[in-house]
């Protein structure tokens, strides 16, 4: 569920302030009725909205939740490798694209999309999008790990890296490899080889990486090579995330 006067904006219908005056003055019907109350919530999939009698339809792009199995690379098309897209029918593949990216060698969650303003919102280093990953470390981590990764890690860059959260945790079973240990990360970038790299700072190889989250999204019900299409209100949620400063951040 929406605000008509975001809902109206959002399909093109005018400004926001353009599209609460048409509310105001009665030139927006829900399901046959007018409504003059512009923050009033609508379901898109379900409510016939229209503006001057004409129906007001939202673009109708797409999001999958992919669970990527190692061993493919996050790329359109590649010349010797199998690539994320190949797990999608023809007919979607040419207006899809990866959100970011993940190594060949990692598995986990991968949104797929062609909505290219959400693309460009998900990967842009301004919206600090948590995600989280499960490692397999060949070593032990040292004790002020946690401390170091919160406080941001030098990983080689200009920069160092923004603050994370890590937690020890279980094995998972279903790991294609154990290890030492294992650990969740929490982070909000989405820099090259970031998690290993991160790993690498306090001393410890990743042996398998997964990624099980992404901006609250997880990888429920799927397995490696599934995908399943976001429904609107995980779509819109996504579409809705503020900046950070005005976003929970860690
Ligand atoms: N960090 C990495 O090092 N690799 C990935 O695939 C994702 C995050």
């Amino acid at each position: 569920m929406l605000r008509l006067d975001r809902y109206l904006a959002e399909a093109g219908a005018g400004s926001r302030s353009e599209v609460k005056k048409a509310v105001s003055s009665g030139l927006v019907t829900v399901d046959g009725a007018v409504v003059r109350d512009y923050s009033r919530k609508v379901d898109p999939s379900a409510n016939r909205i229209c503006h001057r009698g004409i129906p007001v339809v939202r673009d109708t792009s797409v999001c999958y939740l992919f669970y990527k199995p190692a061993g493919c690379v996050t790329a359109r098309r590649d010349r010797s490798d199998r690539t994320v897209m190949d797990y999608f029918p023809e007919a979607l593949r040419d207006r899809l694209s990866p959100v970011g990216r993940l190594d060949k060698d990692t598995e986990g969650l991968l949104l797929v999309t062609d909505d290219g303003a959400l693309n460009h919102r998900l990967t842009s280093p301004a919206h600090h999008v948590e995600k989280t990953y499960y490692a397999v470390l060949d070593a032990p981590l040292p004790g002020d790990a946690v401390d170091r990764f919160y406080r941001g890690l030098d990983i080689g860059d200009e920069k160092p890296a923004r603050p994370a959260v890590l937690a020890l945790c279980e094995p998972d079973a279903a790991a294609a490899c154990q290890g030492v240990c294992q650990a969740l990360v929490t982070v909000t970038e989405g820099r090259y080889h970031q998690v290993k790299r991160m790993f690498a700072a306090v001393g410890c190889t990743v042996v398998f990486l997964k990624r099980t989250a992404f901006a609250g999204l997880t990888l429920e019900g799927l397995s490696p090579g599934e995908y399943r299409k976001l429904q609107s209100d995980e779509l819109e949620r996504l579409r809705s995330r503020k900046r950070t400063g005005e976003q929970k951040s860690l």
